[in-house]
């Protein structure tokens, strides 16, 4: 008999439904018998002992579905140390309540932050076995993360979409891709829906460069521009901030996001008309792509295996088109952030794109 916990903690993306259901359809596909604990909304659901019993059924007809069936939430790591707001000690309150539901291990989906959590149970003496979920495809220790390709769907359609727009026009255009700290998905919904500019938290622009560009296209009797912009963009005078500065600079910001002063420094700098669009939530919404769906039952299927060999302490990866088991004392606290000098930039920089660094 195994006794499994689980939880999706986090912002959500498409293909955890598919994950959890590749990971239960494994178990239940093995001569051993299992129980099923689905923690509510992430690891608060573990804290306060918030859970429902599940059975293979509630896992059948879920492949396609977006967001969770368990729901999520952030739980920040950098607080999950300090007691809540009745004096409770959370670390203590999960241990607790893993051992209380005798479980043999918990499956636990997420990003960086819940990685870092997951680690400490681990190191707690929990058996956990991870996940890696976010649109963000910046999680160490895997080439791929399930979500991001849903995602670079959807950032491409509303690029696509802006393009004939801006065509129509003539107007530069800029579109808001998600991501605060890494760029991984404006570039690839940058490059795949050939945008003239992309600007990533990885790359900081000269905004003198990026107007260059948009001028560059003018003479060449392009009347239009677009530029994918990652929510995390950064100018390279910014770059040069201490991170309190930064932070000082963007509260006090007179616009709601990067784009928007990007934007009205173009319109001031050029006199040309700018539009911003941010698809923002939407990118991580409704059903995961065919990719994805594949992706994420493959992943989970592995975890099954993992429960089923006793194998605790990893985090379920992609390396070199392969599903592999990676330790989570080497995933967590390291992001996976766009190499300036890697080969995709190289290639999209030899296509024409700018980078406006
Ligand atoms: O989960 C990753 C992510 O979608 C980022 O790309 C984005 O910056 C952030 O979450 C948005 O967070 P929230 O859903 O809390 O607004």
């Amino acid at each position: 008999m195994k006794r499994i916990g689980m939880l999706t903690s986090g912002g959500d993306c498409q293909a955890l439904n598919a994950a959890m259901r590749g990971v239960v359809k494994t178990l239940c596909h093995s001569k051993e018998e299992v129980e099923i604990y689905g923690f509510l909304d992430g690891y608060r659901g573990l804290i306060y002992g918030n859970f429902q019993m599940l059975t293979g059924n509630d896992f059948s007809g879920i492949l396609t579905k977006g967001g969770t069936i368990l729901g999520t939430s952030r739980t920040p790591f950098k607080t999950i140390q300090d007691p809540d707001e009745n004096g409770l000690n959370k670390v203590e309150a999960m241990k607790q309540n893993y051992h209380k539901l005798q479980l043999d291990c918990l499956v636990i989906l997420g990003g960086n932050g819940t990685h870092k959590t997951a680690n400490l149970l681990r190191k707690e003496g929990l058996n956990v076995v991870t996940l890696p979920k976010t649109i963000d495809n910046d999680l160490w220790g895997t080439d791929m993360t399930f979500g991001f390709q849903s995602a670079v769907d959807i950032a491409t359609d509303a690029i696509d979409c802006i393009h004939t727009t801006a065509a129509s026009h003539g107007r530069v255009f800029i579109v808001e891709v998600m991501g605060h700290k890494v760029g991984w998905l404006t570039l690839n919904a940058g490059i795949a829906s050939g945008a003239d500019i992309i600007l990533l938290p990885e790359i900081p622009y000269d905004i003198d460069r990026v107007i260059d560009k948009i001028e560059e296209r003018d003479k060449n009797g392009s009347r239009f521009t677009i530029i994918a912009v990652a929510e995390g963009a950064i100018s390279k005078k910014d770059a040069k901030l201490s991170k309190k500065e930064l932070k000082e600079k963007i509260k006090n910001r007179p616009y709601p996001s990067v784009s928007y002063e990007i934007a009205a420094k173009i319109q001031e700098k050029t006199g040309r008309e700018v539009r911003v669009t941010v698809p923002g939530h939407m990118q991580r919404g409704g059903s995961p792509c065919p990719y994805d769906r594949v992706f994420a039952s493959r992943l989970g299927s592995e975890a099954g295996k993992l429960i089923l060999e006793n194998e605790y302490g990893f985090m379920v990866g992609y390396k070199n088109r392969e599903i592999v088991r990676v330790p989570l004392e080497e995933v967590a606290g390291k992001l996976k952030m766009v190499d300036p000098d890697a080969s995709i930039v190289k290639e999209a920089k030899l296509l024409g794109i700018s980078f406006g660094d």
